[in-house]
């Protein structure tokens, strides 16, 4: 096994809340990214406000990433407890870096790697505790092939804002933990692939991506209330918007945030807000009345582990049922989800431009693991993104803001118009706007409402088959187990196994013939999804003549190629 360079390396750091767990991921993500490697990051915080355990998670390849891999190749374990939670996936072959002499005294299992190194006791002897996470790094540095210039790099310009010392200090631990290391004879495989080329690429996070995304799509005003997952989103946006003369409220609550959108969209703003399962539900209210009254909106949902307060810091894709039908009444709606980073920003775009075209709410389901998970992008040109906005009056004759059209969309204008003066109401309206209670108009204008959303499905790219011809089993995926499926298939079809896979980013208005045309194709369907009821199966049993096979787990954490690849067997076997 010597001096195999794996170019696929997955490192876990793990310690206490405040230890500096995250930051040692991040530089080293940031290092990988700047060398040309691709990354994909997957991180968990501690319930806690302080303390508790944190992990950050750091997948590197001189290959595409599409998820953040089974388990890790190298633990690097700052603390006893990080040791215990991740001891079972210290299988043979896997390497150990941990704290000694620390809090705990590992009972290494056999055929796996350990290097002892004394984080703590060396930055304690250089007067900097606080340096033990850069004493570590410097270790992972040496022992596993990470430029040591770009973490140098990095680590200087993150903290530059900590003043000189603070710099310095954590530069030598640096160098101490390298020496440390360099003292060690290393006996594993690992070390991390030469890149190709550096590429111009930027490292962002699901979260900041989707705030990206909106400023690209010309969000003009944003409110929302802090939730965890979802509140980098609000961050990233508090940033950058006011930069260029847009508003950002942070509202009393979620009813009121929705609320403010949904006025600044009559105002003819392009509005959004972001949150997360609890809040979603307390929008739902408001979804109905932007549904009822026209009003272009977008609403973000980070989903989170549900129902009530739940798990607010793991992963599930819960709130689907909820994004679709979340709201008394017929309320339509248009629902997307995001698969990785790329879409986070692609996808916010289009959510806009449906917004406007459609008059109608728009939602974005991300989700826990996508929010924080860093992957890198090519950088973002703003330029390349089209962007549509809403019909307006063109002033000419009478204005009916409902009017009933072929199409559904009816012009919108903007307060202050000459002649466009109009009420947006949740009661049912006629044409002009004013209240109608008639049966036949009602079904009109639910009807008009409607009919709108019949033109969605060709304004999105058409579902992305992964795959060729007729399959044993085709593979339905949505959000960011999408990623997870996609490296299954291909490791099943290494094994010879006739697979499919079927991505749809558009789950409401369903694109009911894709479906059917994919289903067609394949002689089993599996429809793995991080919820409980499996909700999207359930949507795709309601809305097609498909019946795929359920795959559901709730346990806070993304799918994993590998229960993927298993799954699969077993179903064919
Ligand atoms: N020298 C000096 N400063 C250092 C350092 C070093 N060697 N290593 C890290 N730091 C700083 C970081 O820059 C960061 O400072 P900042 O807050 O000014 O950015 C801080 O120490 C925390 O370090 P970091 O590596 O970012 O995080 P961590 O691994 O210590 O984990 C968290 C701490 C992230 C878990 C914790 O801060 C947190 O966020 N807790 C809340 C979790 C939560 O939100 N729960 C849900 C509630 S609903």
């Amino acid at each position: 096994m010597q001096g195999i360079t794996k170019n696929d390396l997955i490192i876990r750091i793990g310690g206490e809340g405040g230890e500096g767990v995250i930051s040692v991921g991040d530089f080293i993500t940031q290092a990988c990214a700047r060398a040309g490697l691709d990354v994909y990051t997957f991180k968990t915080f501690p319930a806690e406000i302080k303390g508790g355990y944190a992990m950050y998670q750091v997948r590197t390849s001189t290959e595409h990433l599409y998820n953040q891999g089974d388990t890790f190749d190298v633990l690097c374990a700052f603390n006893g407890d990080a040791y215990d939670k991740n001891r079972a996936f210290l299988k043979p072959g896997t390497a150990i870096v941990y704290d000694s002499p620390g809090d705990f005294t590992p009972d290494i299992p056999p055929g796996v790697y350990a290097y002892p190194i004394p984080m703590t006791q060396a930055s304690k002897e250089m007067g900097n505790p606080r340096a033990k996470n850069m004493v570590a790094m410097g270790a992972l540095s040496v022992l596993f092939n990470i430029s040591v210039e770009s973490l140098r790099e990095v680590l200087t310009t993150k903290f530059a804002r900590k003043g000189e010392a603070v710099v310095k200090g954590n530069l030598d631990a640096l160098e101490r933990g390298r020496e440390l290391a360099s003292a060690l004879k290393k006996t594993d495989p690992w070390t991390i692939g030469t890149p190709k080329s550096k590429r111009d690429v930027i490292v962002m996070s699901g979260n900041n991506a989707i705030g990206l995304g909106a400023l690209i799509a010309g969000l003009d005003f944003f409110s929302a209330y802090p939730i965890t997952p979802a509140t980098e989103v609000a961050i990233y946006v508090a940033k950058h918007l006011p930069k260029r003369g847009g508003t950002l409220i942070q509202a009393e609550d979620e009813i009121a945030s929705i609320s403010q959108v949904v006025g600044a969209s009559y105002a003819g703003k392009k509005a959004m807000t972001s949150t997360s399962g609890p809040g979603l539900s307390l929008m739902s209210e408001m979804l109905g009345m932007a549904f009822m009254s026209e009003l272009p909106c977008v609403v973000v949902d980070v989903q989170r582990g549900g129902p009530s307060t739940g798990l607010p810091t793991k992963h599930e894709q819960s709130d689907l049922f909820l994004a679709i039908h979340g709201a008394h009444g017929d309320a339509g709606r248009i629902v997307l989800s995001v698969e990785n980073v790329q879409d986070c920003i692609d996808l916010t775009v289009v959510a806009f431009n449906l917004a406007e075209k459609y008059q109608c709410p728009v939602l974005l389901l991300s989700d826990g693991s996508l929010a924080s998970s860093t992957q890198n992008v090519p950088y973002p040109n703003p330029d390349k993104y089209v962007l549509v906005e809403r019909k307006r009056w063109n002033g000419e004759g009478e204005y009916q803001r409902y009017k009933l059209t072929d199409d559904g969309i009816s012009p919108m204008a903007d307060p202050g118009t000459p002649g466009g003066i109009h009420i947006a109401t949740g009661l049912e309206h006629n044409e002009n706007g004013l209240p109608s209670y008639t049966s036949a108009n009602h079904e009109a204008m639910q009807a008009k409402r409607f009919r709108k959303l019949e033109g969605v499905v060709n304004d999105v790219a058409p579902v992305e088959v992964d795959g060729e011809g007729a399959a044993d089993i085709g593979v339905i995926a949505w959000g960011s187990t999408i990623g997870v499926v996609r490296e299954a298939l291909q490791r099943l079809r290494v094994e010879g196994y006739k697979v499919k896979g079927f991505y749809p980013k558009l789950l409401h208005p369903l694109p009911v013939q894709q479906f059917e045309d994919f289903g067609a194709t394949c002689k089993r369907l599996l429809l793995p999804e991080v919820n409980f009821q499996g909700q999207l199966a359930h949507i795709v049993r309601a809305e097609t003549s498909l019946r795929p096979q359920s795959y559901t787990i709730c346990g806070g954490m993304p799918f994993t190629p590998e229960m993927i690849v298993n799954k699969v067997r077993e179903v064919l076997a």
